[in-house]
């Protein structure tokens, strides 16, 4: 980062209105996750309502905690940093704010069409044609925005953080345009053009490097930004951060595979998947390592600053999920976890201690930074959601790990004639008590998502709250940026 301090204007509406936005789709997203963990202790609380069922909810809360959370928490941060790293104003404003108004409707219409059951029944990219148009559209004019200001930048290199974003969003129009082709036969209803394993294969590129550039290298890239600025520290080695950036990348794309063990996909493609997914352990932990050592020197903030609390304990979520990913890879390990809770305890020990915990950490940090106020307005309630978030993250994924093997284990026991030694529903049986730990410890995360909701409110206060339903209002703020 370059040295020079300088005043600059920036455009902070968006910025704004996207980081509210978060929390607010944070909590929809997470009382459905609850609300479907409810439903598997209680399976009465679909009220026989096809639109209440467990099916068409599920994809409703990915879709709710990954795009409208997530993407939110991303694109947000993203105009943010961009901005302030490249000491530049946003390229095409009213384009920035088409991208907001565009992303929010590509988010009411899946709310609407996942529970009227139209979907394309591939995961994570369930959404239908006209919606999966739009969202190009909405996309591409987000690249245009964000490449547009580093082309503005001032600064002569582009931050790492940047690096990290744009990969993100090259990568994601990639996947979203090439898995979302389809042959439409009503507004409603498309049937991909892809035949059999190889619409499989191209699915599972999709979602893995969904996980690998949208839950991943998008959120590295807010780590690199918000970890130093919260710790007020350099980053720990740049030049680690280059190297694990182009490792990061190009590893991650031949991984998806591993999604299809033992199934028709060829088995040197099950093997090649494999294999990539354990090389990806060194590059992952390159990140979180560096993200760990840029706190040398800082450590004893740890005991008072709950925000760093949340930055530093979603990188060791981060540290702990790419660990397990690559030997649930291995394919005699997979031959135990696939189909198990096994699997969803790893999507949550990173969707929640990882992906949640590291936008909830920036939302803190950027708050007060956006709204112009000193600090949030309660440090001891951040205090309360911290403990909230991580006992309710290590009650889910500790709950479904134990499920999933007792399931594993439970499917695989033979007897001696060589008939099944339980039948499904006693592991359905078996598996109670991890659904009832689980509510609670997701409760106890969406509890958390309340308190941040108020202590945000109470910080951004009426004048801000008012100026947001306001265009024009506050859109320029004025700074002297540092490094970064
Ligand atoms: C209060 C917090 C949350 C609760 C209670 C919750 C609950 C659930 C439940 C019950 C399922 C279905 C599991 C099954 O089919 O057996 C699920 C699936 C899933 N959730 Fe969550 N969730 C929460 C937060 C999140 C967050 C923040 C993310 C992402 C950032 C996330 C991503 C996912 C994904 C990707 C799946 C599908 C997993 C798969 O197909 O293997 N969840 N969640
Ligand atoms: C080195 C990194 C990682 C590797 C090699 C890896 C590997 C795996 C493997 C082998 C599975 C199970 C596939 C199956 O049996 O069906 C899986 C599932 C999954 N992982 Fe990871 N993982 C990694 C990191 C992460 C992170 C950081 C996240 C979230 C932020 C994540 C999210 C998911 C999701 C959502 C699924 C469920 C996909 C589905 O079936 O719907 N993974 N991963």
């Amino acid at each position: 980062m370059t040295n020079s301090v300088a005043a600059v204007e920036y455009d902070y509406e968006v910025a704004k209105r996207f980081t509210v936005m978060t929390v607010v789709w944070g909590i929809v997203g997470m009382a459905v996750g609850v609300l479907i963990a409810a439903q598997l202790v209680w399976p009465a609380l679909n009220f026989d309502t096809p639109w209440l069922s467990f099916g068409r909810l599920r994809p409703l809360h990915t879709n709710a905690v990954i795009f409208a959370f997530g993407g939110c928490a991303l694109m947000g941060s993203s105009l943010f940093v961009v901005q302030r790293t490249c000491q530049a104003r946003l390229f095409a404003l009213p384009l920035a704010h088409f991208v907001f108004w565009g992303w929010q409707l590509v988010i009411v219409l899946a709310a609407i069409t996942l529970p009227m059951g139209l979907t394309s029944s591939k995961e994570y990219a369930e959404l239908e044609w006209p919606i999966d148009i739009l969202i190009t559209i909405v996309w591409v004019s987000y690249a245009i925005v964000f490449f547009g200001t580093i082309m503005r930048r001032k600064t002569p290199h582009i931050y790492v953080a940047n690096w990290f974003y744009g990969a993100f969003i090259v990568t994601v129009a990639v996947l979203h345009v090439i898995n979302s082709l389809a042959v439409p036969v009503s507004l409603g209803k498309s049937y991909s053009i892809y035949p059999g394993a190889i619409d499989a294969m191209i699915q599972w590129w999709y979602g893995h490097n969904a996980v690998g550039f949208y839950l991943t290298a998008g959120f590295l890239g807010m780590m690199y930004y918000f970890v130093p600025k919260q710790a007020e520290r350099p980053v720990y080695s740049y030049r680690l951060s280059i190297v694990h950036f182009w490792a990061l990348i190009s590893v991650y794309i031949w991984a998806g595979p591993h999604h299809l063990h033992y199934t028709a996909l060829p088995d040197w493609a099950q093997s090649l998947g494999m294999v990539m997914s354990l090389i990806l352990l060194a590059p992952s932990w390159g990140g979180m390592i560096n993200g760990m050592m840029t706190l040398s020197g800082a450590w004893h903030k740890l005991r008072t600053d709950p925000i760093l609390r949340f930055l530093v304990v979603s990188l060791s979520f981060y540290g702990m999920s790419t660990f397990e990913g690559p030997m649930m890879s291995i394919k005699t390990v997979n031959s135990l976890s696939h189909y198990t809770d096994w699997t969803i305890g790893h999507v949550h020990s990173g969707a929640l201690g990882w992906v949640a915990m590291i936008s909830i950490g920036m939302v803190y940090h950027l708050v007060p930074v956006l709204f112009e106020k000193k600090k949030m307005h309660s440090i001891p309630l951040i205090n309360l959601h911290f403990w909230l978030a991580t006992i309710g993250t290590v009650l889910y994924i500790a709950s479904m790990w134990v499920n999933g093997i007792v399931q594993g284990l439970m499917w695989r026991a033979y007897n001696a004639d060589g008939s099944l030694t339980y039948s499904f529903v006693e592991s359905v049986v078996a598996s109670g008590p991890g659904y009832i730990i689980r509510f609670i410890g997701g409760g106890m995360f969406l509890v958390g998502m309340l308190v941040m909701a108020w202590n945000v409110w109470q910080t951004i206060g009426p004048k801000a709250r008012a100026a947001l339903n306001n265009t024009d209002a506050g859109a320029v703020n004025t700074a002297a940026e540092g490094a970064a």
